[in-house]
Formats: structure tokens, C-alpha cells, sequence
């Protein structure tokens, strides 16, 4: 018999799949892309019809499914993130690519059972890539097993990174961590511009590593638990855990994720 965890990992999955599906049809007709802001935030901090519909969507098959489960979203959902059984939901992440035709952006779906992750998907339904994973159970891309890059050291490694919307303190602490890893003849640096890609891409081995310095919830729900399961480490700057709020997340194997974490934390610190 189907156990909760499997039917909520299904659900999740078919979720992704039906919110892939109102992304690709909103790029095809028009998804009305704008700026998040009414002229005082950044202009490149974007939103679409695309992201609304792709939530509303979510929100409504997990209220159908499980009445009683609190949900935290990107654009409107707005759940208690203490509650016993927790939906956290990014509808479109990587906004700015999907606004520019660039083909690498994703459905996340993350569900906590008492503040822990628990099931995770991420779906780019451009590329058809669907990653997996259930607490216990291993992460998967498209029902194949996948583990982090077994490499230990800088210089036989890809690291991915990102930027936030921030063009002041952020960007000049991760532009100090990207100069550093070129003097550590790292193969080389990507900015995919999709952090839960990113951070499967660091569970299937194509990244050694991943570090933001800041990231929200809806980001990383669903990824966190694909890298965990997948063998690697996630932790905050600090090499604590990810809270429920917004954060530093550094990622990867365990000994790409010590490395970059020491790295990653004291160019925090060297800015404050
Ligand atoms: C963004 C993407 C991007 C990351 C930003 C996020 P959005 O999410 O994940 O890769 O660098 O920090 O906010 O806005 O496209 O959902
Ligand atoms: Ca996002
Ligand atoms: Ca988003």
C-alpha cells in the first residue's frame, strides 16, 4: 500500500507537472512580465501572469488534496511556517530567465512535516528534467539515482552561484568568493540564474558546489532536501542550519561544502 509520504511525493510530482504546463502555455500566448516594484525597489526583480496562475494552481490542488496543510508561497500564499504539515512553494523560479526565452527555469515544490523537509520536486518543464526526493529514500533526476561529485578539492570542480536582487553589499561579497575560487584554479564559475536547479545541479554532480548569499524559503525547500539525499551538505554561511526565513546557503559535497562555507563566511563577515 501507498504510504502518506508516497502519495504526497506523487502529488507533488504531478503538481510540478500541471504548473510546468501553465508556464510553457503563458510564454506561448504572453505572460504580461513586469517589475515587481512600484519604482522604488530594483526594475529587474520581475513577476508575470505566468508566476500568479502557476501559484494559484499549486495552492489549489494541495488545498484539495489536504485541506488541513498550511502553504508559503512565493507571490500569495502566505501559511503559517511553524505548522505540523507545510507546503512551501516557488510557482516560477527564475523569473528572468523565463522573461528572456532562456530555457532553464523551474516549478519548486518542498513539503515540511514538522519543520523538517520531507519531500522535495524540481521541474524545469522546458528541458523536462524532473529531480525527486523523499526523506530516507535518495534523490533522483527523471527516476534515476543521483549523487554529489565524489571530487574533494577546488581545482576539479564547477561551483554555481547567485546574486540575489542586489547590486551593493551582496554582489561585492559574492564577487570577492568568485575572484578567491578563480585563485584556487577552480574549473569554473555558472550563473544559471535558478537556485533550485542550482542546487540539484550540485546533487547530480554537475556542480561541486553552490553558495547564495541570500535565498527565501520557497528557493530552497525543495532543493535542500534533493542535495541532502543526493549525499551532499547545505547549511547557512555560518555552517548552520536554513531557516524559514530568508538566508546564506552554501552547498555541496562535504568537503567542497567545508571549503566553501569557511569562504563563503568570512567575506560575510569582512563586510560587516
Ligand atoms: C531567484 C532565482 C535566482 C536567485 C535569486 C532568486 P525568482 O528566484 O532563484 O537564481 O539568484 O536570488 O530570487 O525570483 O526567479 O523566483
Ligand atoms: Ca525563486
Ligand atoms: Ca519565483
Amino acid at each position: 500500500m501507498e504510504s502518506e509520504l508516497e502519495k504526497i511525493l506523487a502529488l507533488s510530482r504531478e503538481m510540478a507537472k500541471q504548473a510546468g504546463e501553465v508556464l510553457l502555455h503563458f510564454r506561448r500566448e504572453g505572460a504580461n512580465v513586469r517589475s515587481k516594484s512600484d519604482g522604488d525597489g530594483p526594475s529587474y526583480d520581475l513577476v508575470s501572469d505566468a508566476d500568479i496562475a502557476s501559484e494559484r494552481l499549486l495552492g489549489q490542488l494541495i488545498s484539495d488534496a489536504y485541506p488541513g496543510h498550511e502553504i508559503l508561497g512565493e507571490e500569495e500564499y502566505r501559511g503559517d511556517s511553524s505548522a505540523e504539515h507545510l507546503w512551501v512553494i516557488d510557482p516560477l523560479d527564475g523569473t528572468n530567465n523565463y522573461a528572456h526565452s532562456v530555457n532553464h527555469f523551474a516549478v519548486s515544490i518542498g513539503y515540511l512535516r514538522a519543520g523538517q523537509p520531507t519531500a522535495g520536486v524540481v521541474y524545469n518543464p522546458a528541458s523536462g528534467d524532473c529531480y525527486h526526493a523523499a526523506v530516507g529514500s535518495g534523490a533522483f533526476r527523471n527516476d534515476q539515482p543521483i549523487r554529489v561529485d565524489p571530487a574533494n578539492s577546488l581545482d576539479q570542480v564547477l561551483i554555481g552561484c547567485g546574486f540575489y536582487y542586489d547590486r551593493g553589499e551582496i554582489m561585492r561579497r559574492t564577487l570577492g568568493v568568485i575572484e578567491e575560487l578563480f585563485g584556487k584554479n577552480i574549473h569554473g564559475i555558472r550563473r544559471w540564474g535558478t537556485a533550485s536547479l542550482d542546487l540539484c545541479a550540485v546533487a547530480d554532480g554537475q556542480f561541486g558546489g553552490f553558495f547564495e548569499y541570500q535565498l527565501s524559503p520557497w528557493d530552497v525547500a525543495a532543493g535542500r532536501l534533493i542535495v541532502t539525499e543526493a549525499g551532499g551538505l547545505i547549511t547557512n554561511a555560518s555552517g548552520g542550519p536554513i531557516p524559514m526565513e530568508q538566508s546564506s546557503v552554501v552547498a555541496g559535497s562535504p568537503e567542497i561544502h567545508s571549503i566553501l562555507q569557511e569562504m563563503v563566511q568570512r567575506h560575510q563577515r569582512s563586510e560587516s
